[in-house]
């Protein structure tokens, strides 16, 4: 078809795109993509290599956040969950996720335990097994943020941050990997770990002066790689998802000191927008279930396009 009729025949509203456009918070076109964050479909229609029916899986962090919408992902796909967490009490929301599991014939469980305490957290994991009999998988969450210039940082702060992001991950990947080999008397099994990264762990964030948790989520990624590496002979896989800006606890805490990196966040990536703890949902389930059994060693990025431009 001639380039003159080829025009013709697209419709007017297709050239709106090619129009410069500012993505400003106060921006019609950002405040538009923001409202296409996807409604999210509780539904499921088949496809049984995702369901984790029958499984126990643990997640770390899982008192709130991002941790607390996985474990709830989790639960949905049939999982039985025990959340790890240092807080006290977990977030309101905990009671809702928890009584939806009950409903759908499952259960969520609250454990308070720092993912530090090496000797508490084998015991309590031990416990856990013990108690199904089995040990399927592990959703490693739990993690912190601080904001502090390179030249200010104390050695204090990065060990602290070091110590929760990688030796907390690493000893609650450990703990759980002994048991899924105790139950399976060192035979082959098929438990499968999902490390949280982060895309910071790939990229120095522009106007975020965070060193250590940067370099600690460096430090989850190739964590997961050599776990892969050295469990994969027992059939556990390793992986771990980075996820890109997210709306929740850890952030909205930098948005109260900092309320313009809401807009100036959401124009680094390609979307337009934040994304939602939700969002990630999926990348959980995957992991956790058969859907990925022959993936190991690898990263789901999951950034709206933040790193790839
Ligand atoms: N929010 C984001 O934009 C974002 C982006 C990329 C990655 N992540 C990662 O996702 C994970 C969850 O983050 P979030 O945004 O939900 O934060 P959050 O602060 O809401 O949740 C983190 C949870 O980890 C728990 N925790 C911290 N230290 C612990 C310890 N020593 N022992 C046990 N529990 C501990 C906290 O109590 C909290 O409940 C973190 O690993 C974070 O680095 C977050």
């Amino acid at each position: 078809m001639p380039a003159s009729r080829l025009l013709r025949a697209v419709p007017r509203a297709s050239f709106a795109v090619c129009r410069p456009v500012s993505l400003t918070a106060a921006s019609p076109t950002l405040a538009r993509r923001q409202s296409t964050a996807p409604t999210i479909n509780t539904k499921t229609y088949g496809l049984p290599e995702f369901s984790l029916q029958g499984k126990v899986v643990i997640v770390s962090g899982g008192a709130r956040g991002v941790g607390l919408v996985q474990a709830e992902a989790l639960l949905d796909a049939g999982a039985r969950v025990h959340a790890l967490d240092r807080l006290p009490e977990p977030s309101p929301d905990f009671a809702r996720v928890a009584d939806k599991a009950k409903q759908q014939g499952s259960a969520l469980t609250y454990h308070r335990v720092d993912v530090r305490e090496e000797e508490t957290l084998n015991e309590l994991i031990a416990k856990i097994a013990d108690e199904h009999g089995r040990l399927d998988g592990l959703v490693a969450a739990a993690g912190i943020q601080q904001e502090t210039p390179a030249l200010e940082y104390s050695g204090v702060d990065f060990d602290r941050m070091m110590a929760t992001n990688v030796t907390g991950v690493f000893l609650t990947a450990q703990a759980v990997a002994r048991q899924m080999l105790r139950l399976s008397g060192g035979k082959p099994t098929s438990g499968s770990m999902a490390l949280i990264a982060s895309m910071s762990g790939t990229v120095a964030n522009r106007g975020l002066i965070c060193p250590a948790y940067n370099a600690s989520k460096s430090a989850v990624l190739q964590l997961g790689r050599n776990l892969a590496s050295e469990w994969g002979e027992h059939g556990i896989r390793v992986n771990t998802i980075s996820p890109g800006y997210i709306v929740t606890a850890m952030t909205e805490a930098l948005f109260d000191k900092y309320p313009e990196r809401r807009a100036d966040w959401a124009n680094g990536n390609m979307l337009g927008r934040l994304s939602k703890p939700e969002e990630y949902r999926g990348a959980a389930v995957f992991l956790l279930s058969d859907a990925s059994s022959f993936m190991t060693g690898s990263d789901l990025r999951i950034d709206g396009g933040h790193c790839a431009w």
